[in-house]
């Protein structure tokens, strides 16, 4: 090995050092508006970034900032406003109207400290910028550039969109935001690339969150709050639960199974020891609801609604067909940060309707519910241990994309599962709009 590398060229051994050397130590910050460490670089002339600094300095709405910081309260290095298009001064540079614009975000000041020599901070921030677009979802980056910014344009492969009008000596530039990111993650280099790994885990986090609310605002939880959710709404749901509930230890069973690391393993052997019998949990409550529900039925003839079915299909695909363990996470991912908050005051509710239904043991009916949410929003430490895995096993932004897409794949399912186990049984206590004569 020492042969190797004294005998490799000059700048393989530097490529080499420079990937090993630990980077340097910087903090992602991303925030509504700019905190005084941001104002003090974006006043300095010097800061500029050449080429799409615009005036005045006014935000829309839904603008962000993101910034590279030193540690430790440390200055400011780095800082980028990144607004939607729509809601920015492209829109009226441009004059698109909204709906051409709604799927882009732009991108027009940046500021980088010019005496900073750690690392080339310009693709860091660039990938900063653009990953806001991607927690809001949008597909292009664009901005108006002049000739002065044309080595981040390049580094980016920006294109001029030849039919907007020029501005000022500036240019409407576009491209795709997921090959722009790339181009970003690529250009920051294994030492800038280990900074950026720092925020992967609250890209992911950020987007389960912003999923959990459409998730508690279906329907579904609307009617357990409001006392409304009918006997059959309520057997619908956990007849449909009962159709992956009973495949989650083989599901899991395959991810202990396919998880070579150790630690990854183990949490899945950990995970599959706490779902053994969750069905029958299921089970008990339809039971328990009256001795008309067919428990036999659910258990051995049905098939899940569309909704329900959603959901599934994501986790059988990343586990069964790929193969993939680490996006297989996405699932419980989900459902973990569907349960935290899922509060007392849903099983509290729950209750209050299967009380009203006339359920002798109304409790009895709910266990499966109560027994799956964070009542004291403790969890044993166990989501900072799925943080943990996850922070280990997402090497890259590509691993990193892949697993968002995988958690709103099965967010969407959820949201789709339950909005339907209301709104497809809306007949059962629909009540008449007139009086028939
Ligand atoms: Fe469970």
């Amino acid at each position: 090995m020492e042969d190797t590398i004294h005998h490799a060229h000059p700048v393989a051994v530097r490529k080499a050092v420079e990937a090993n050397a630990p980077p340097p130590e910087l903090t992602l910050e991303d925030m509504a508006s700019p905190s005084a460490r941001v104002v003090a670089l974006t006043t300095r002339p010097d800061a500029v970034v050449p080429g799409f600094a615009r005036e005045p300095a006014h935000a829309g709405p839904g603008s962000r900032w993101v910034a590279l910081m030193l540690p430790g309260g440390g200055a400011c290095v780095a800082a980028a406003l990144v607004e939607p298009a729509e809601s920015s001064g492209f829109r009226a540079d441009s004059t698109l109207d909204e709906a051409a614009l709604r799927h882009s975000i732009t991108i027009s000041r940046m500021y980088v400290e010019p005496s900073y020599s750690g690392l080339d901070l310009a693709p860091m921030l660039a990938y900063l910028a653009l990953r806001r677009g991607r927690l809001q979802q949008r597909t292009n980056a664009v901005a108006y550039m002049s000739d002065a910014g044309r080595a981040l344009a390049d580094l980016l492969d920006l294109r001029v969109l030849p039919e907007l009008p020029s501005r000022r000596g500036q240019f409407a530039r576009c491209q795709r935001l997921d090959i722009a990111i790339h181009r970003a993650y690529r250009a920051a280099g294994p030492r800038g690339q280990a900074v950026l790994r720092q925020g992967f885990i609250d890209e992911a986090v950020e987007t389960l969150q912003q999923l959990v609310t459409p998730l508690l605002s279906t329907p579904y939880f609307m009617a357990v709050d409001d006392g409304t959710l009918s006997r059959e709404q309520y057997i619908y749901s956990l007849s449909n639960l009962h159709q992956f509930v009973r495949w989650t230890t083989r599901l899991l069973g395959r991810a202990v199974s396919l998880s070579d690391d150790p630690e990854l393993r183990g949490h899945f052997l950990n995970h599959l020891g706490g779902e053994v019998n969750h069905e029958v949990i299921i089970e008990n409550d339809l039971a328990a609801l009256g001795a008309d529900v067919d428990v036999d039925y659910v258990v051995h003839a049905m098939v899940p609604n569309l909704g329900t079915q959603e959901f599934m299909v994501v986790q059988e695909s990343l586990i069964g067909f790929h193969e993939d363990p680490v996006l297989f996470m996405a699932a419980p991912f989900a459902a973990e940060g569907f349960a935290a908050n899922v509060t007392m005051r849903f099983i509290t509710g729950l209750t209050a309707c299967a009380k009203k239904w006339g359920v002798a043991n109304p409790k009895k009916a709910v266990t499966f519910f109560a027994s799956h949410v964070h009542f004291d929003g403790g969890d044993d430490g166990h989501w900072a241990l799925t943080r943990d895995i996850l922070a280990k096993n997402l090497p890259d932004d590509m691993r990193l994309q892949q697993f968002l897409n995988a958690v709103r794949l099965a967010m969407n399912g959820f949201i789709h599962c339950y909005a339907s186990y209301v709104d497809e049984l809306g007949i059962w206590t629909a009540t008449p709009t007139a009086a028939r004569d």
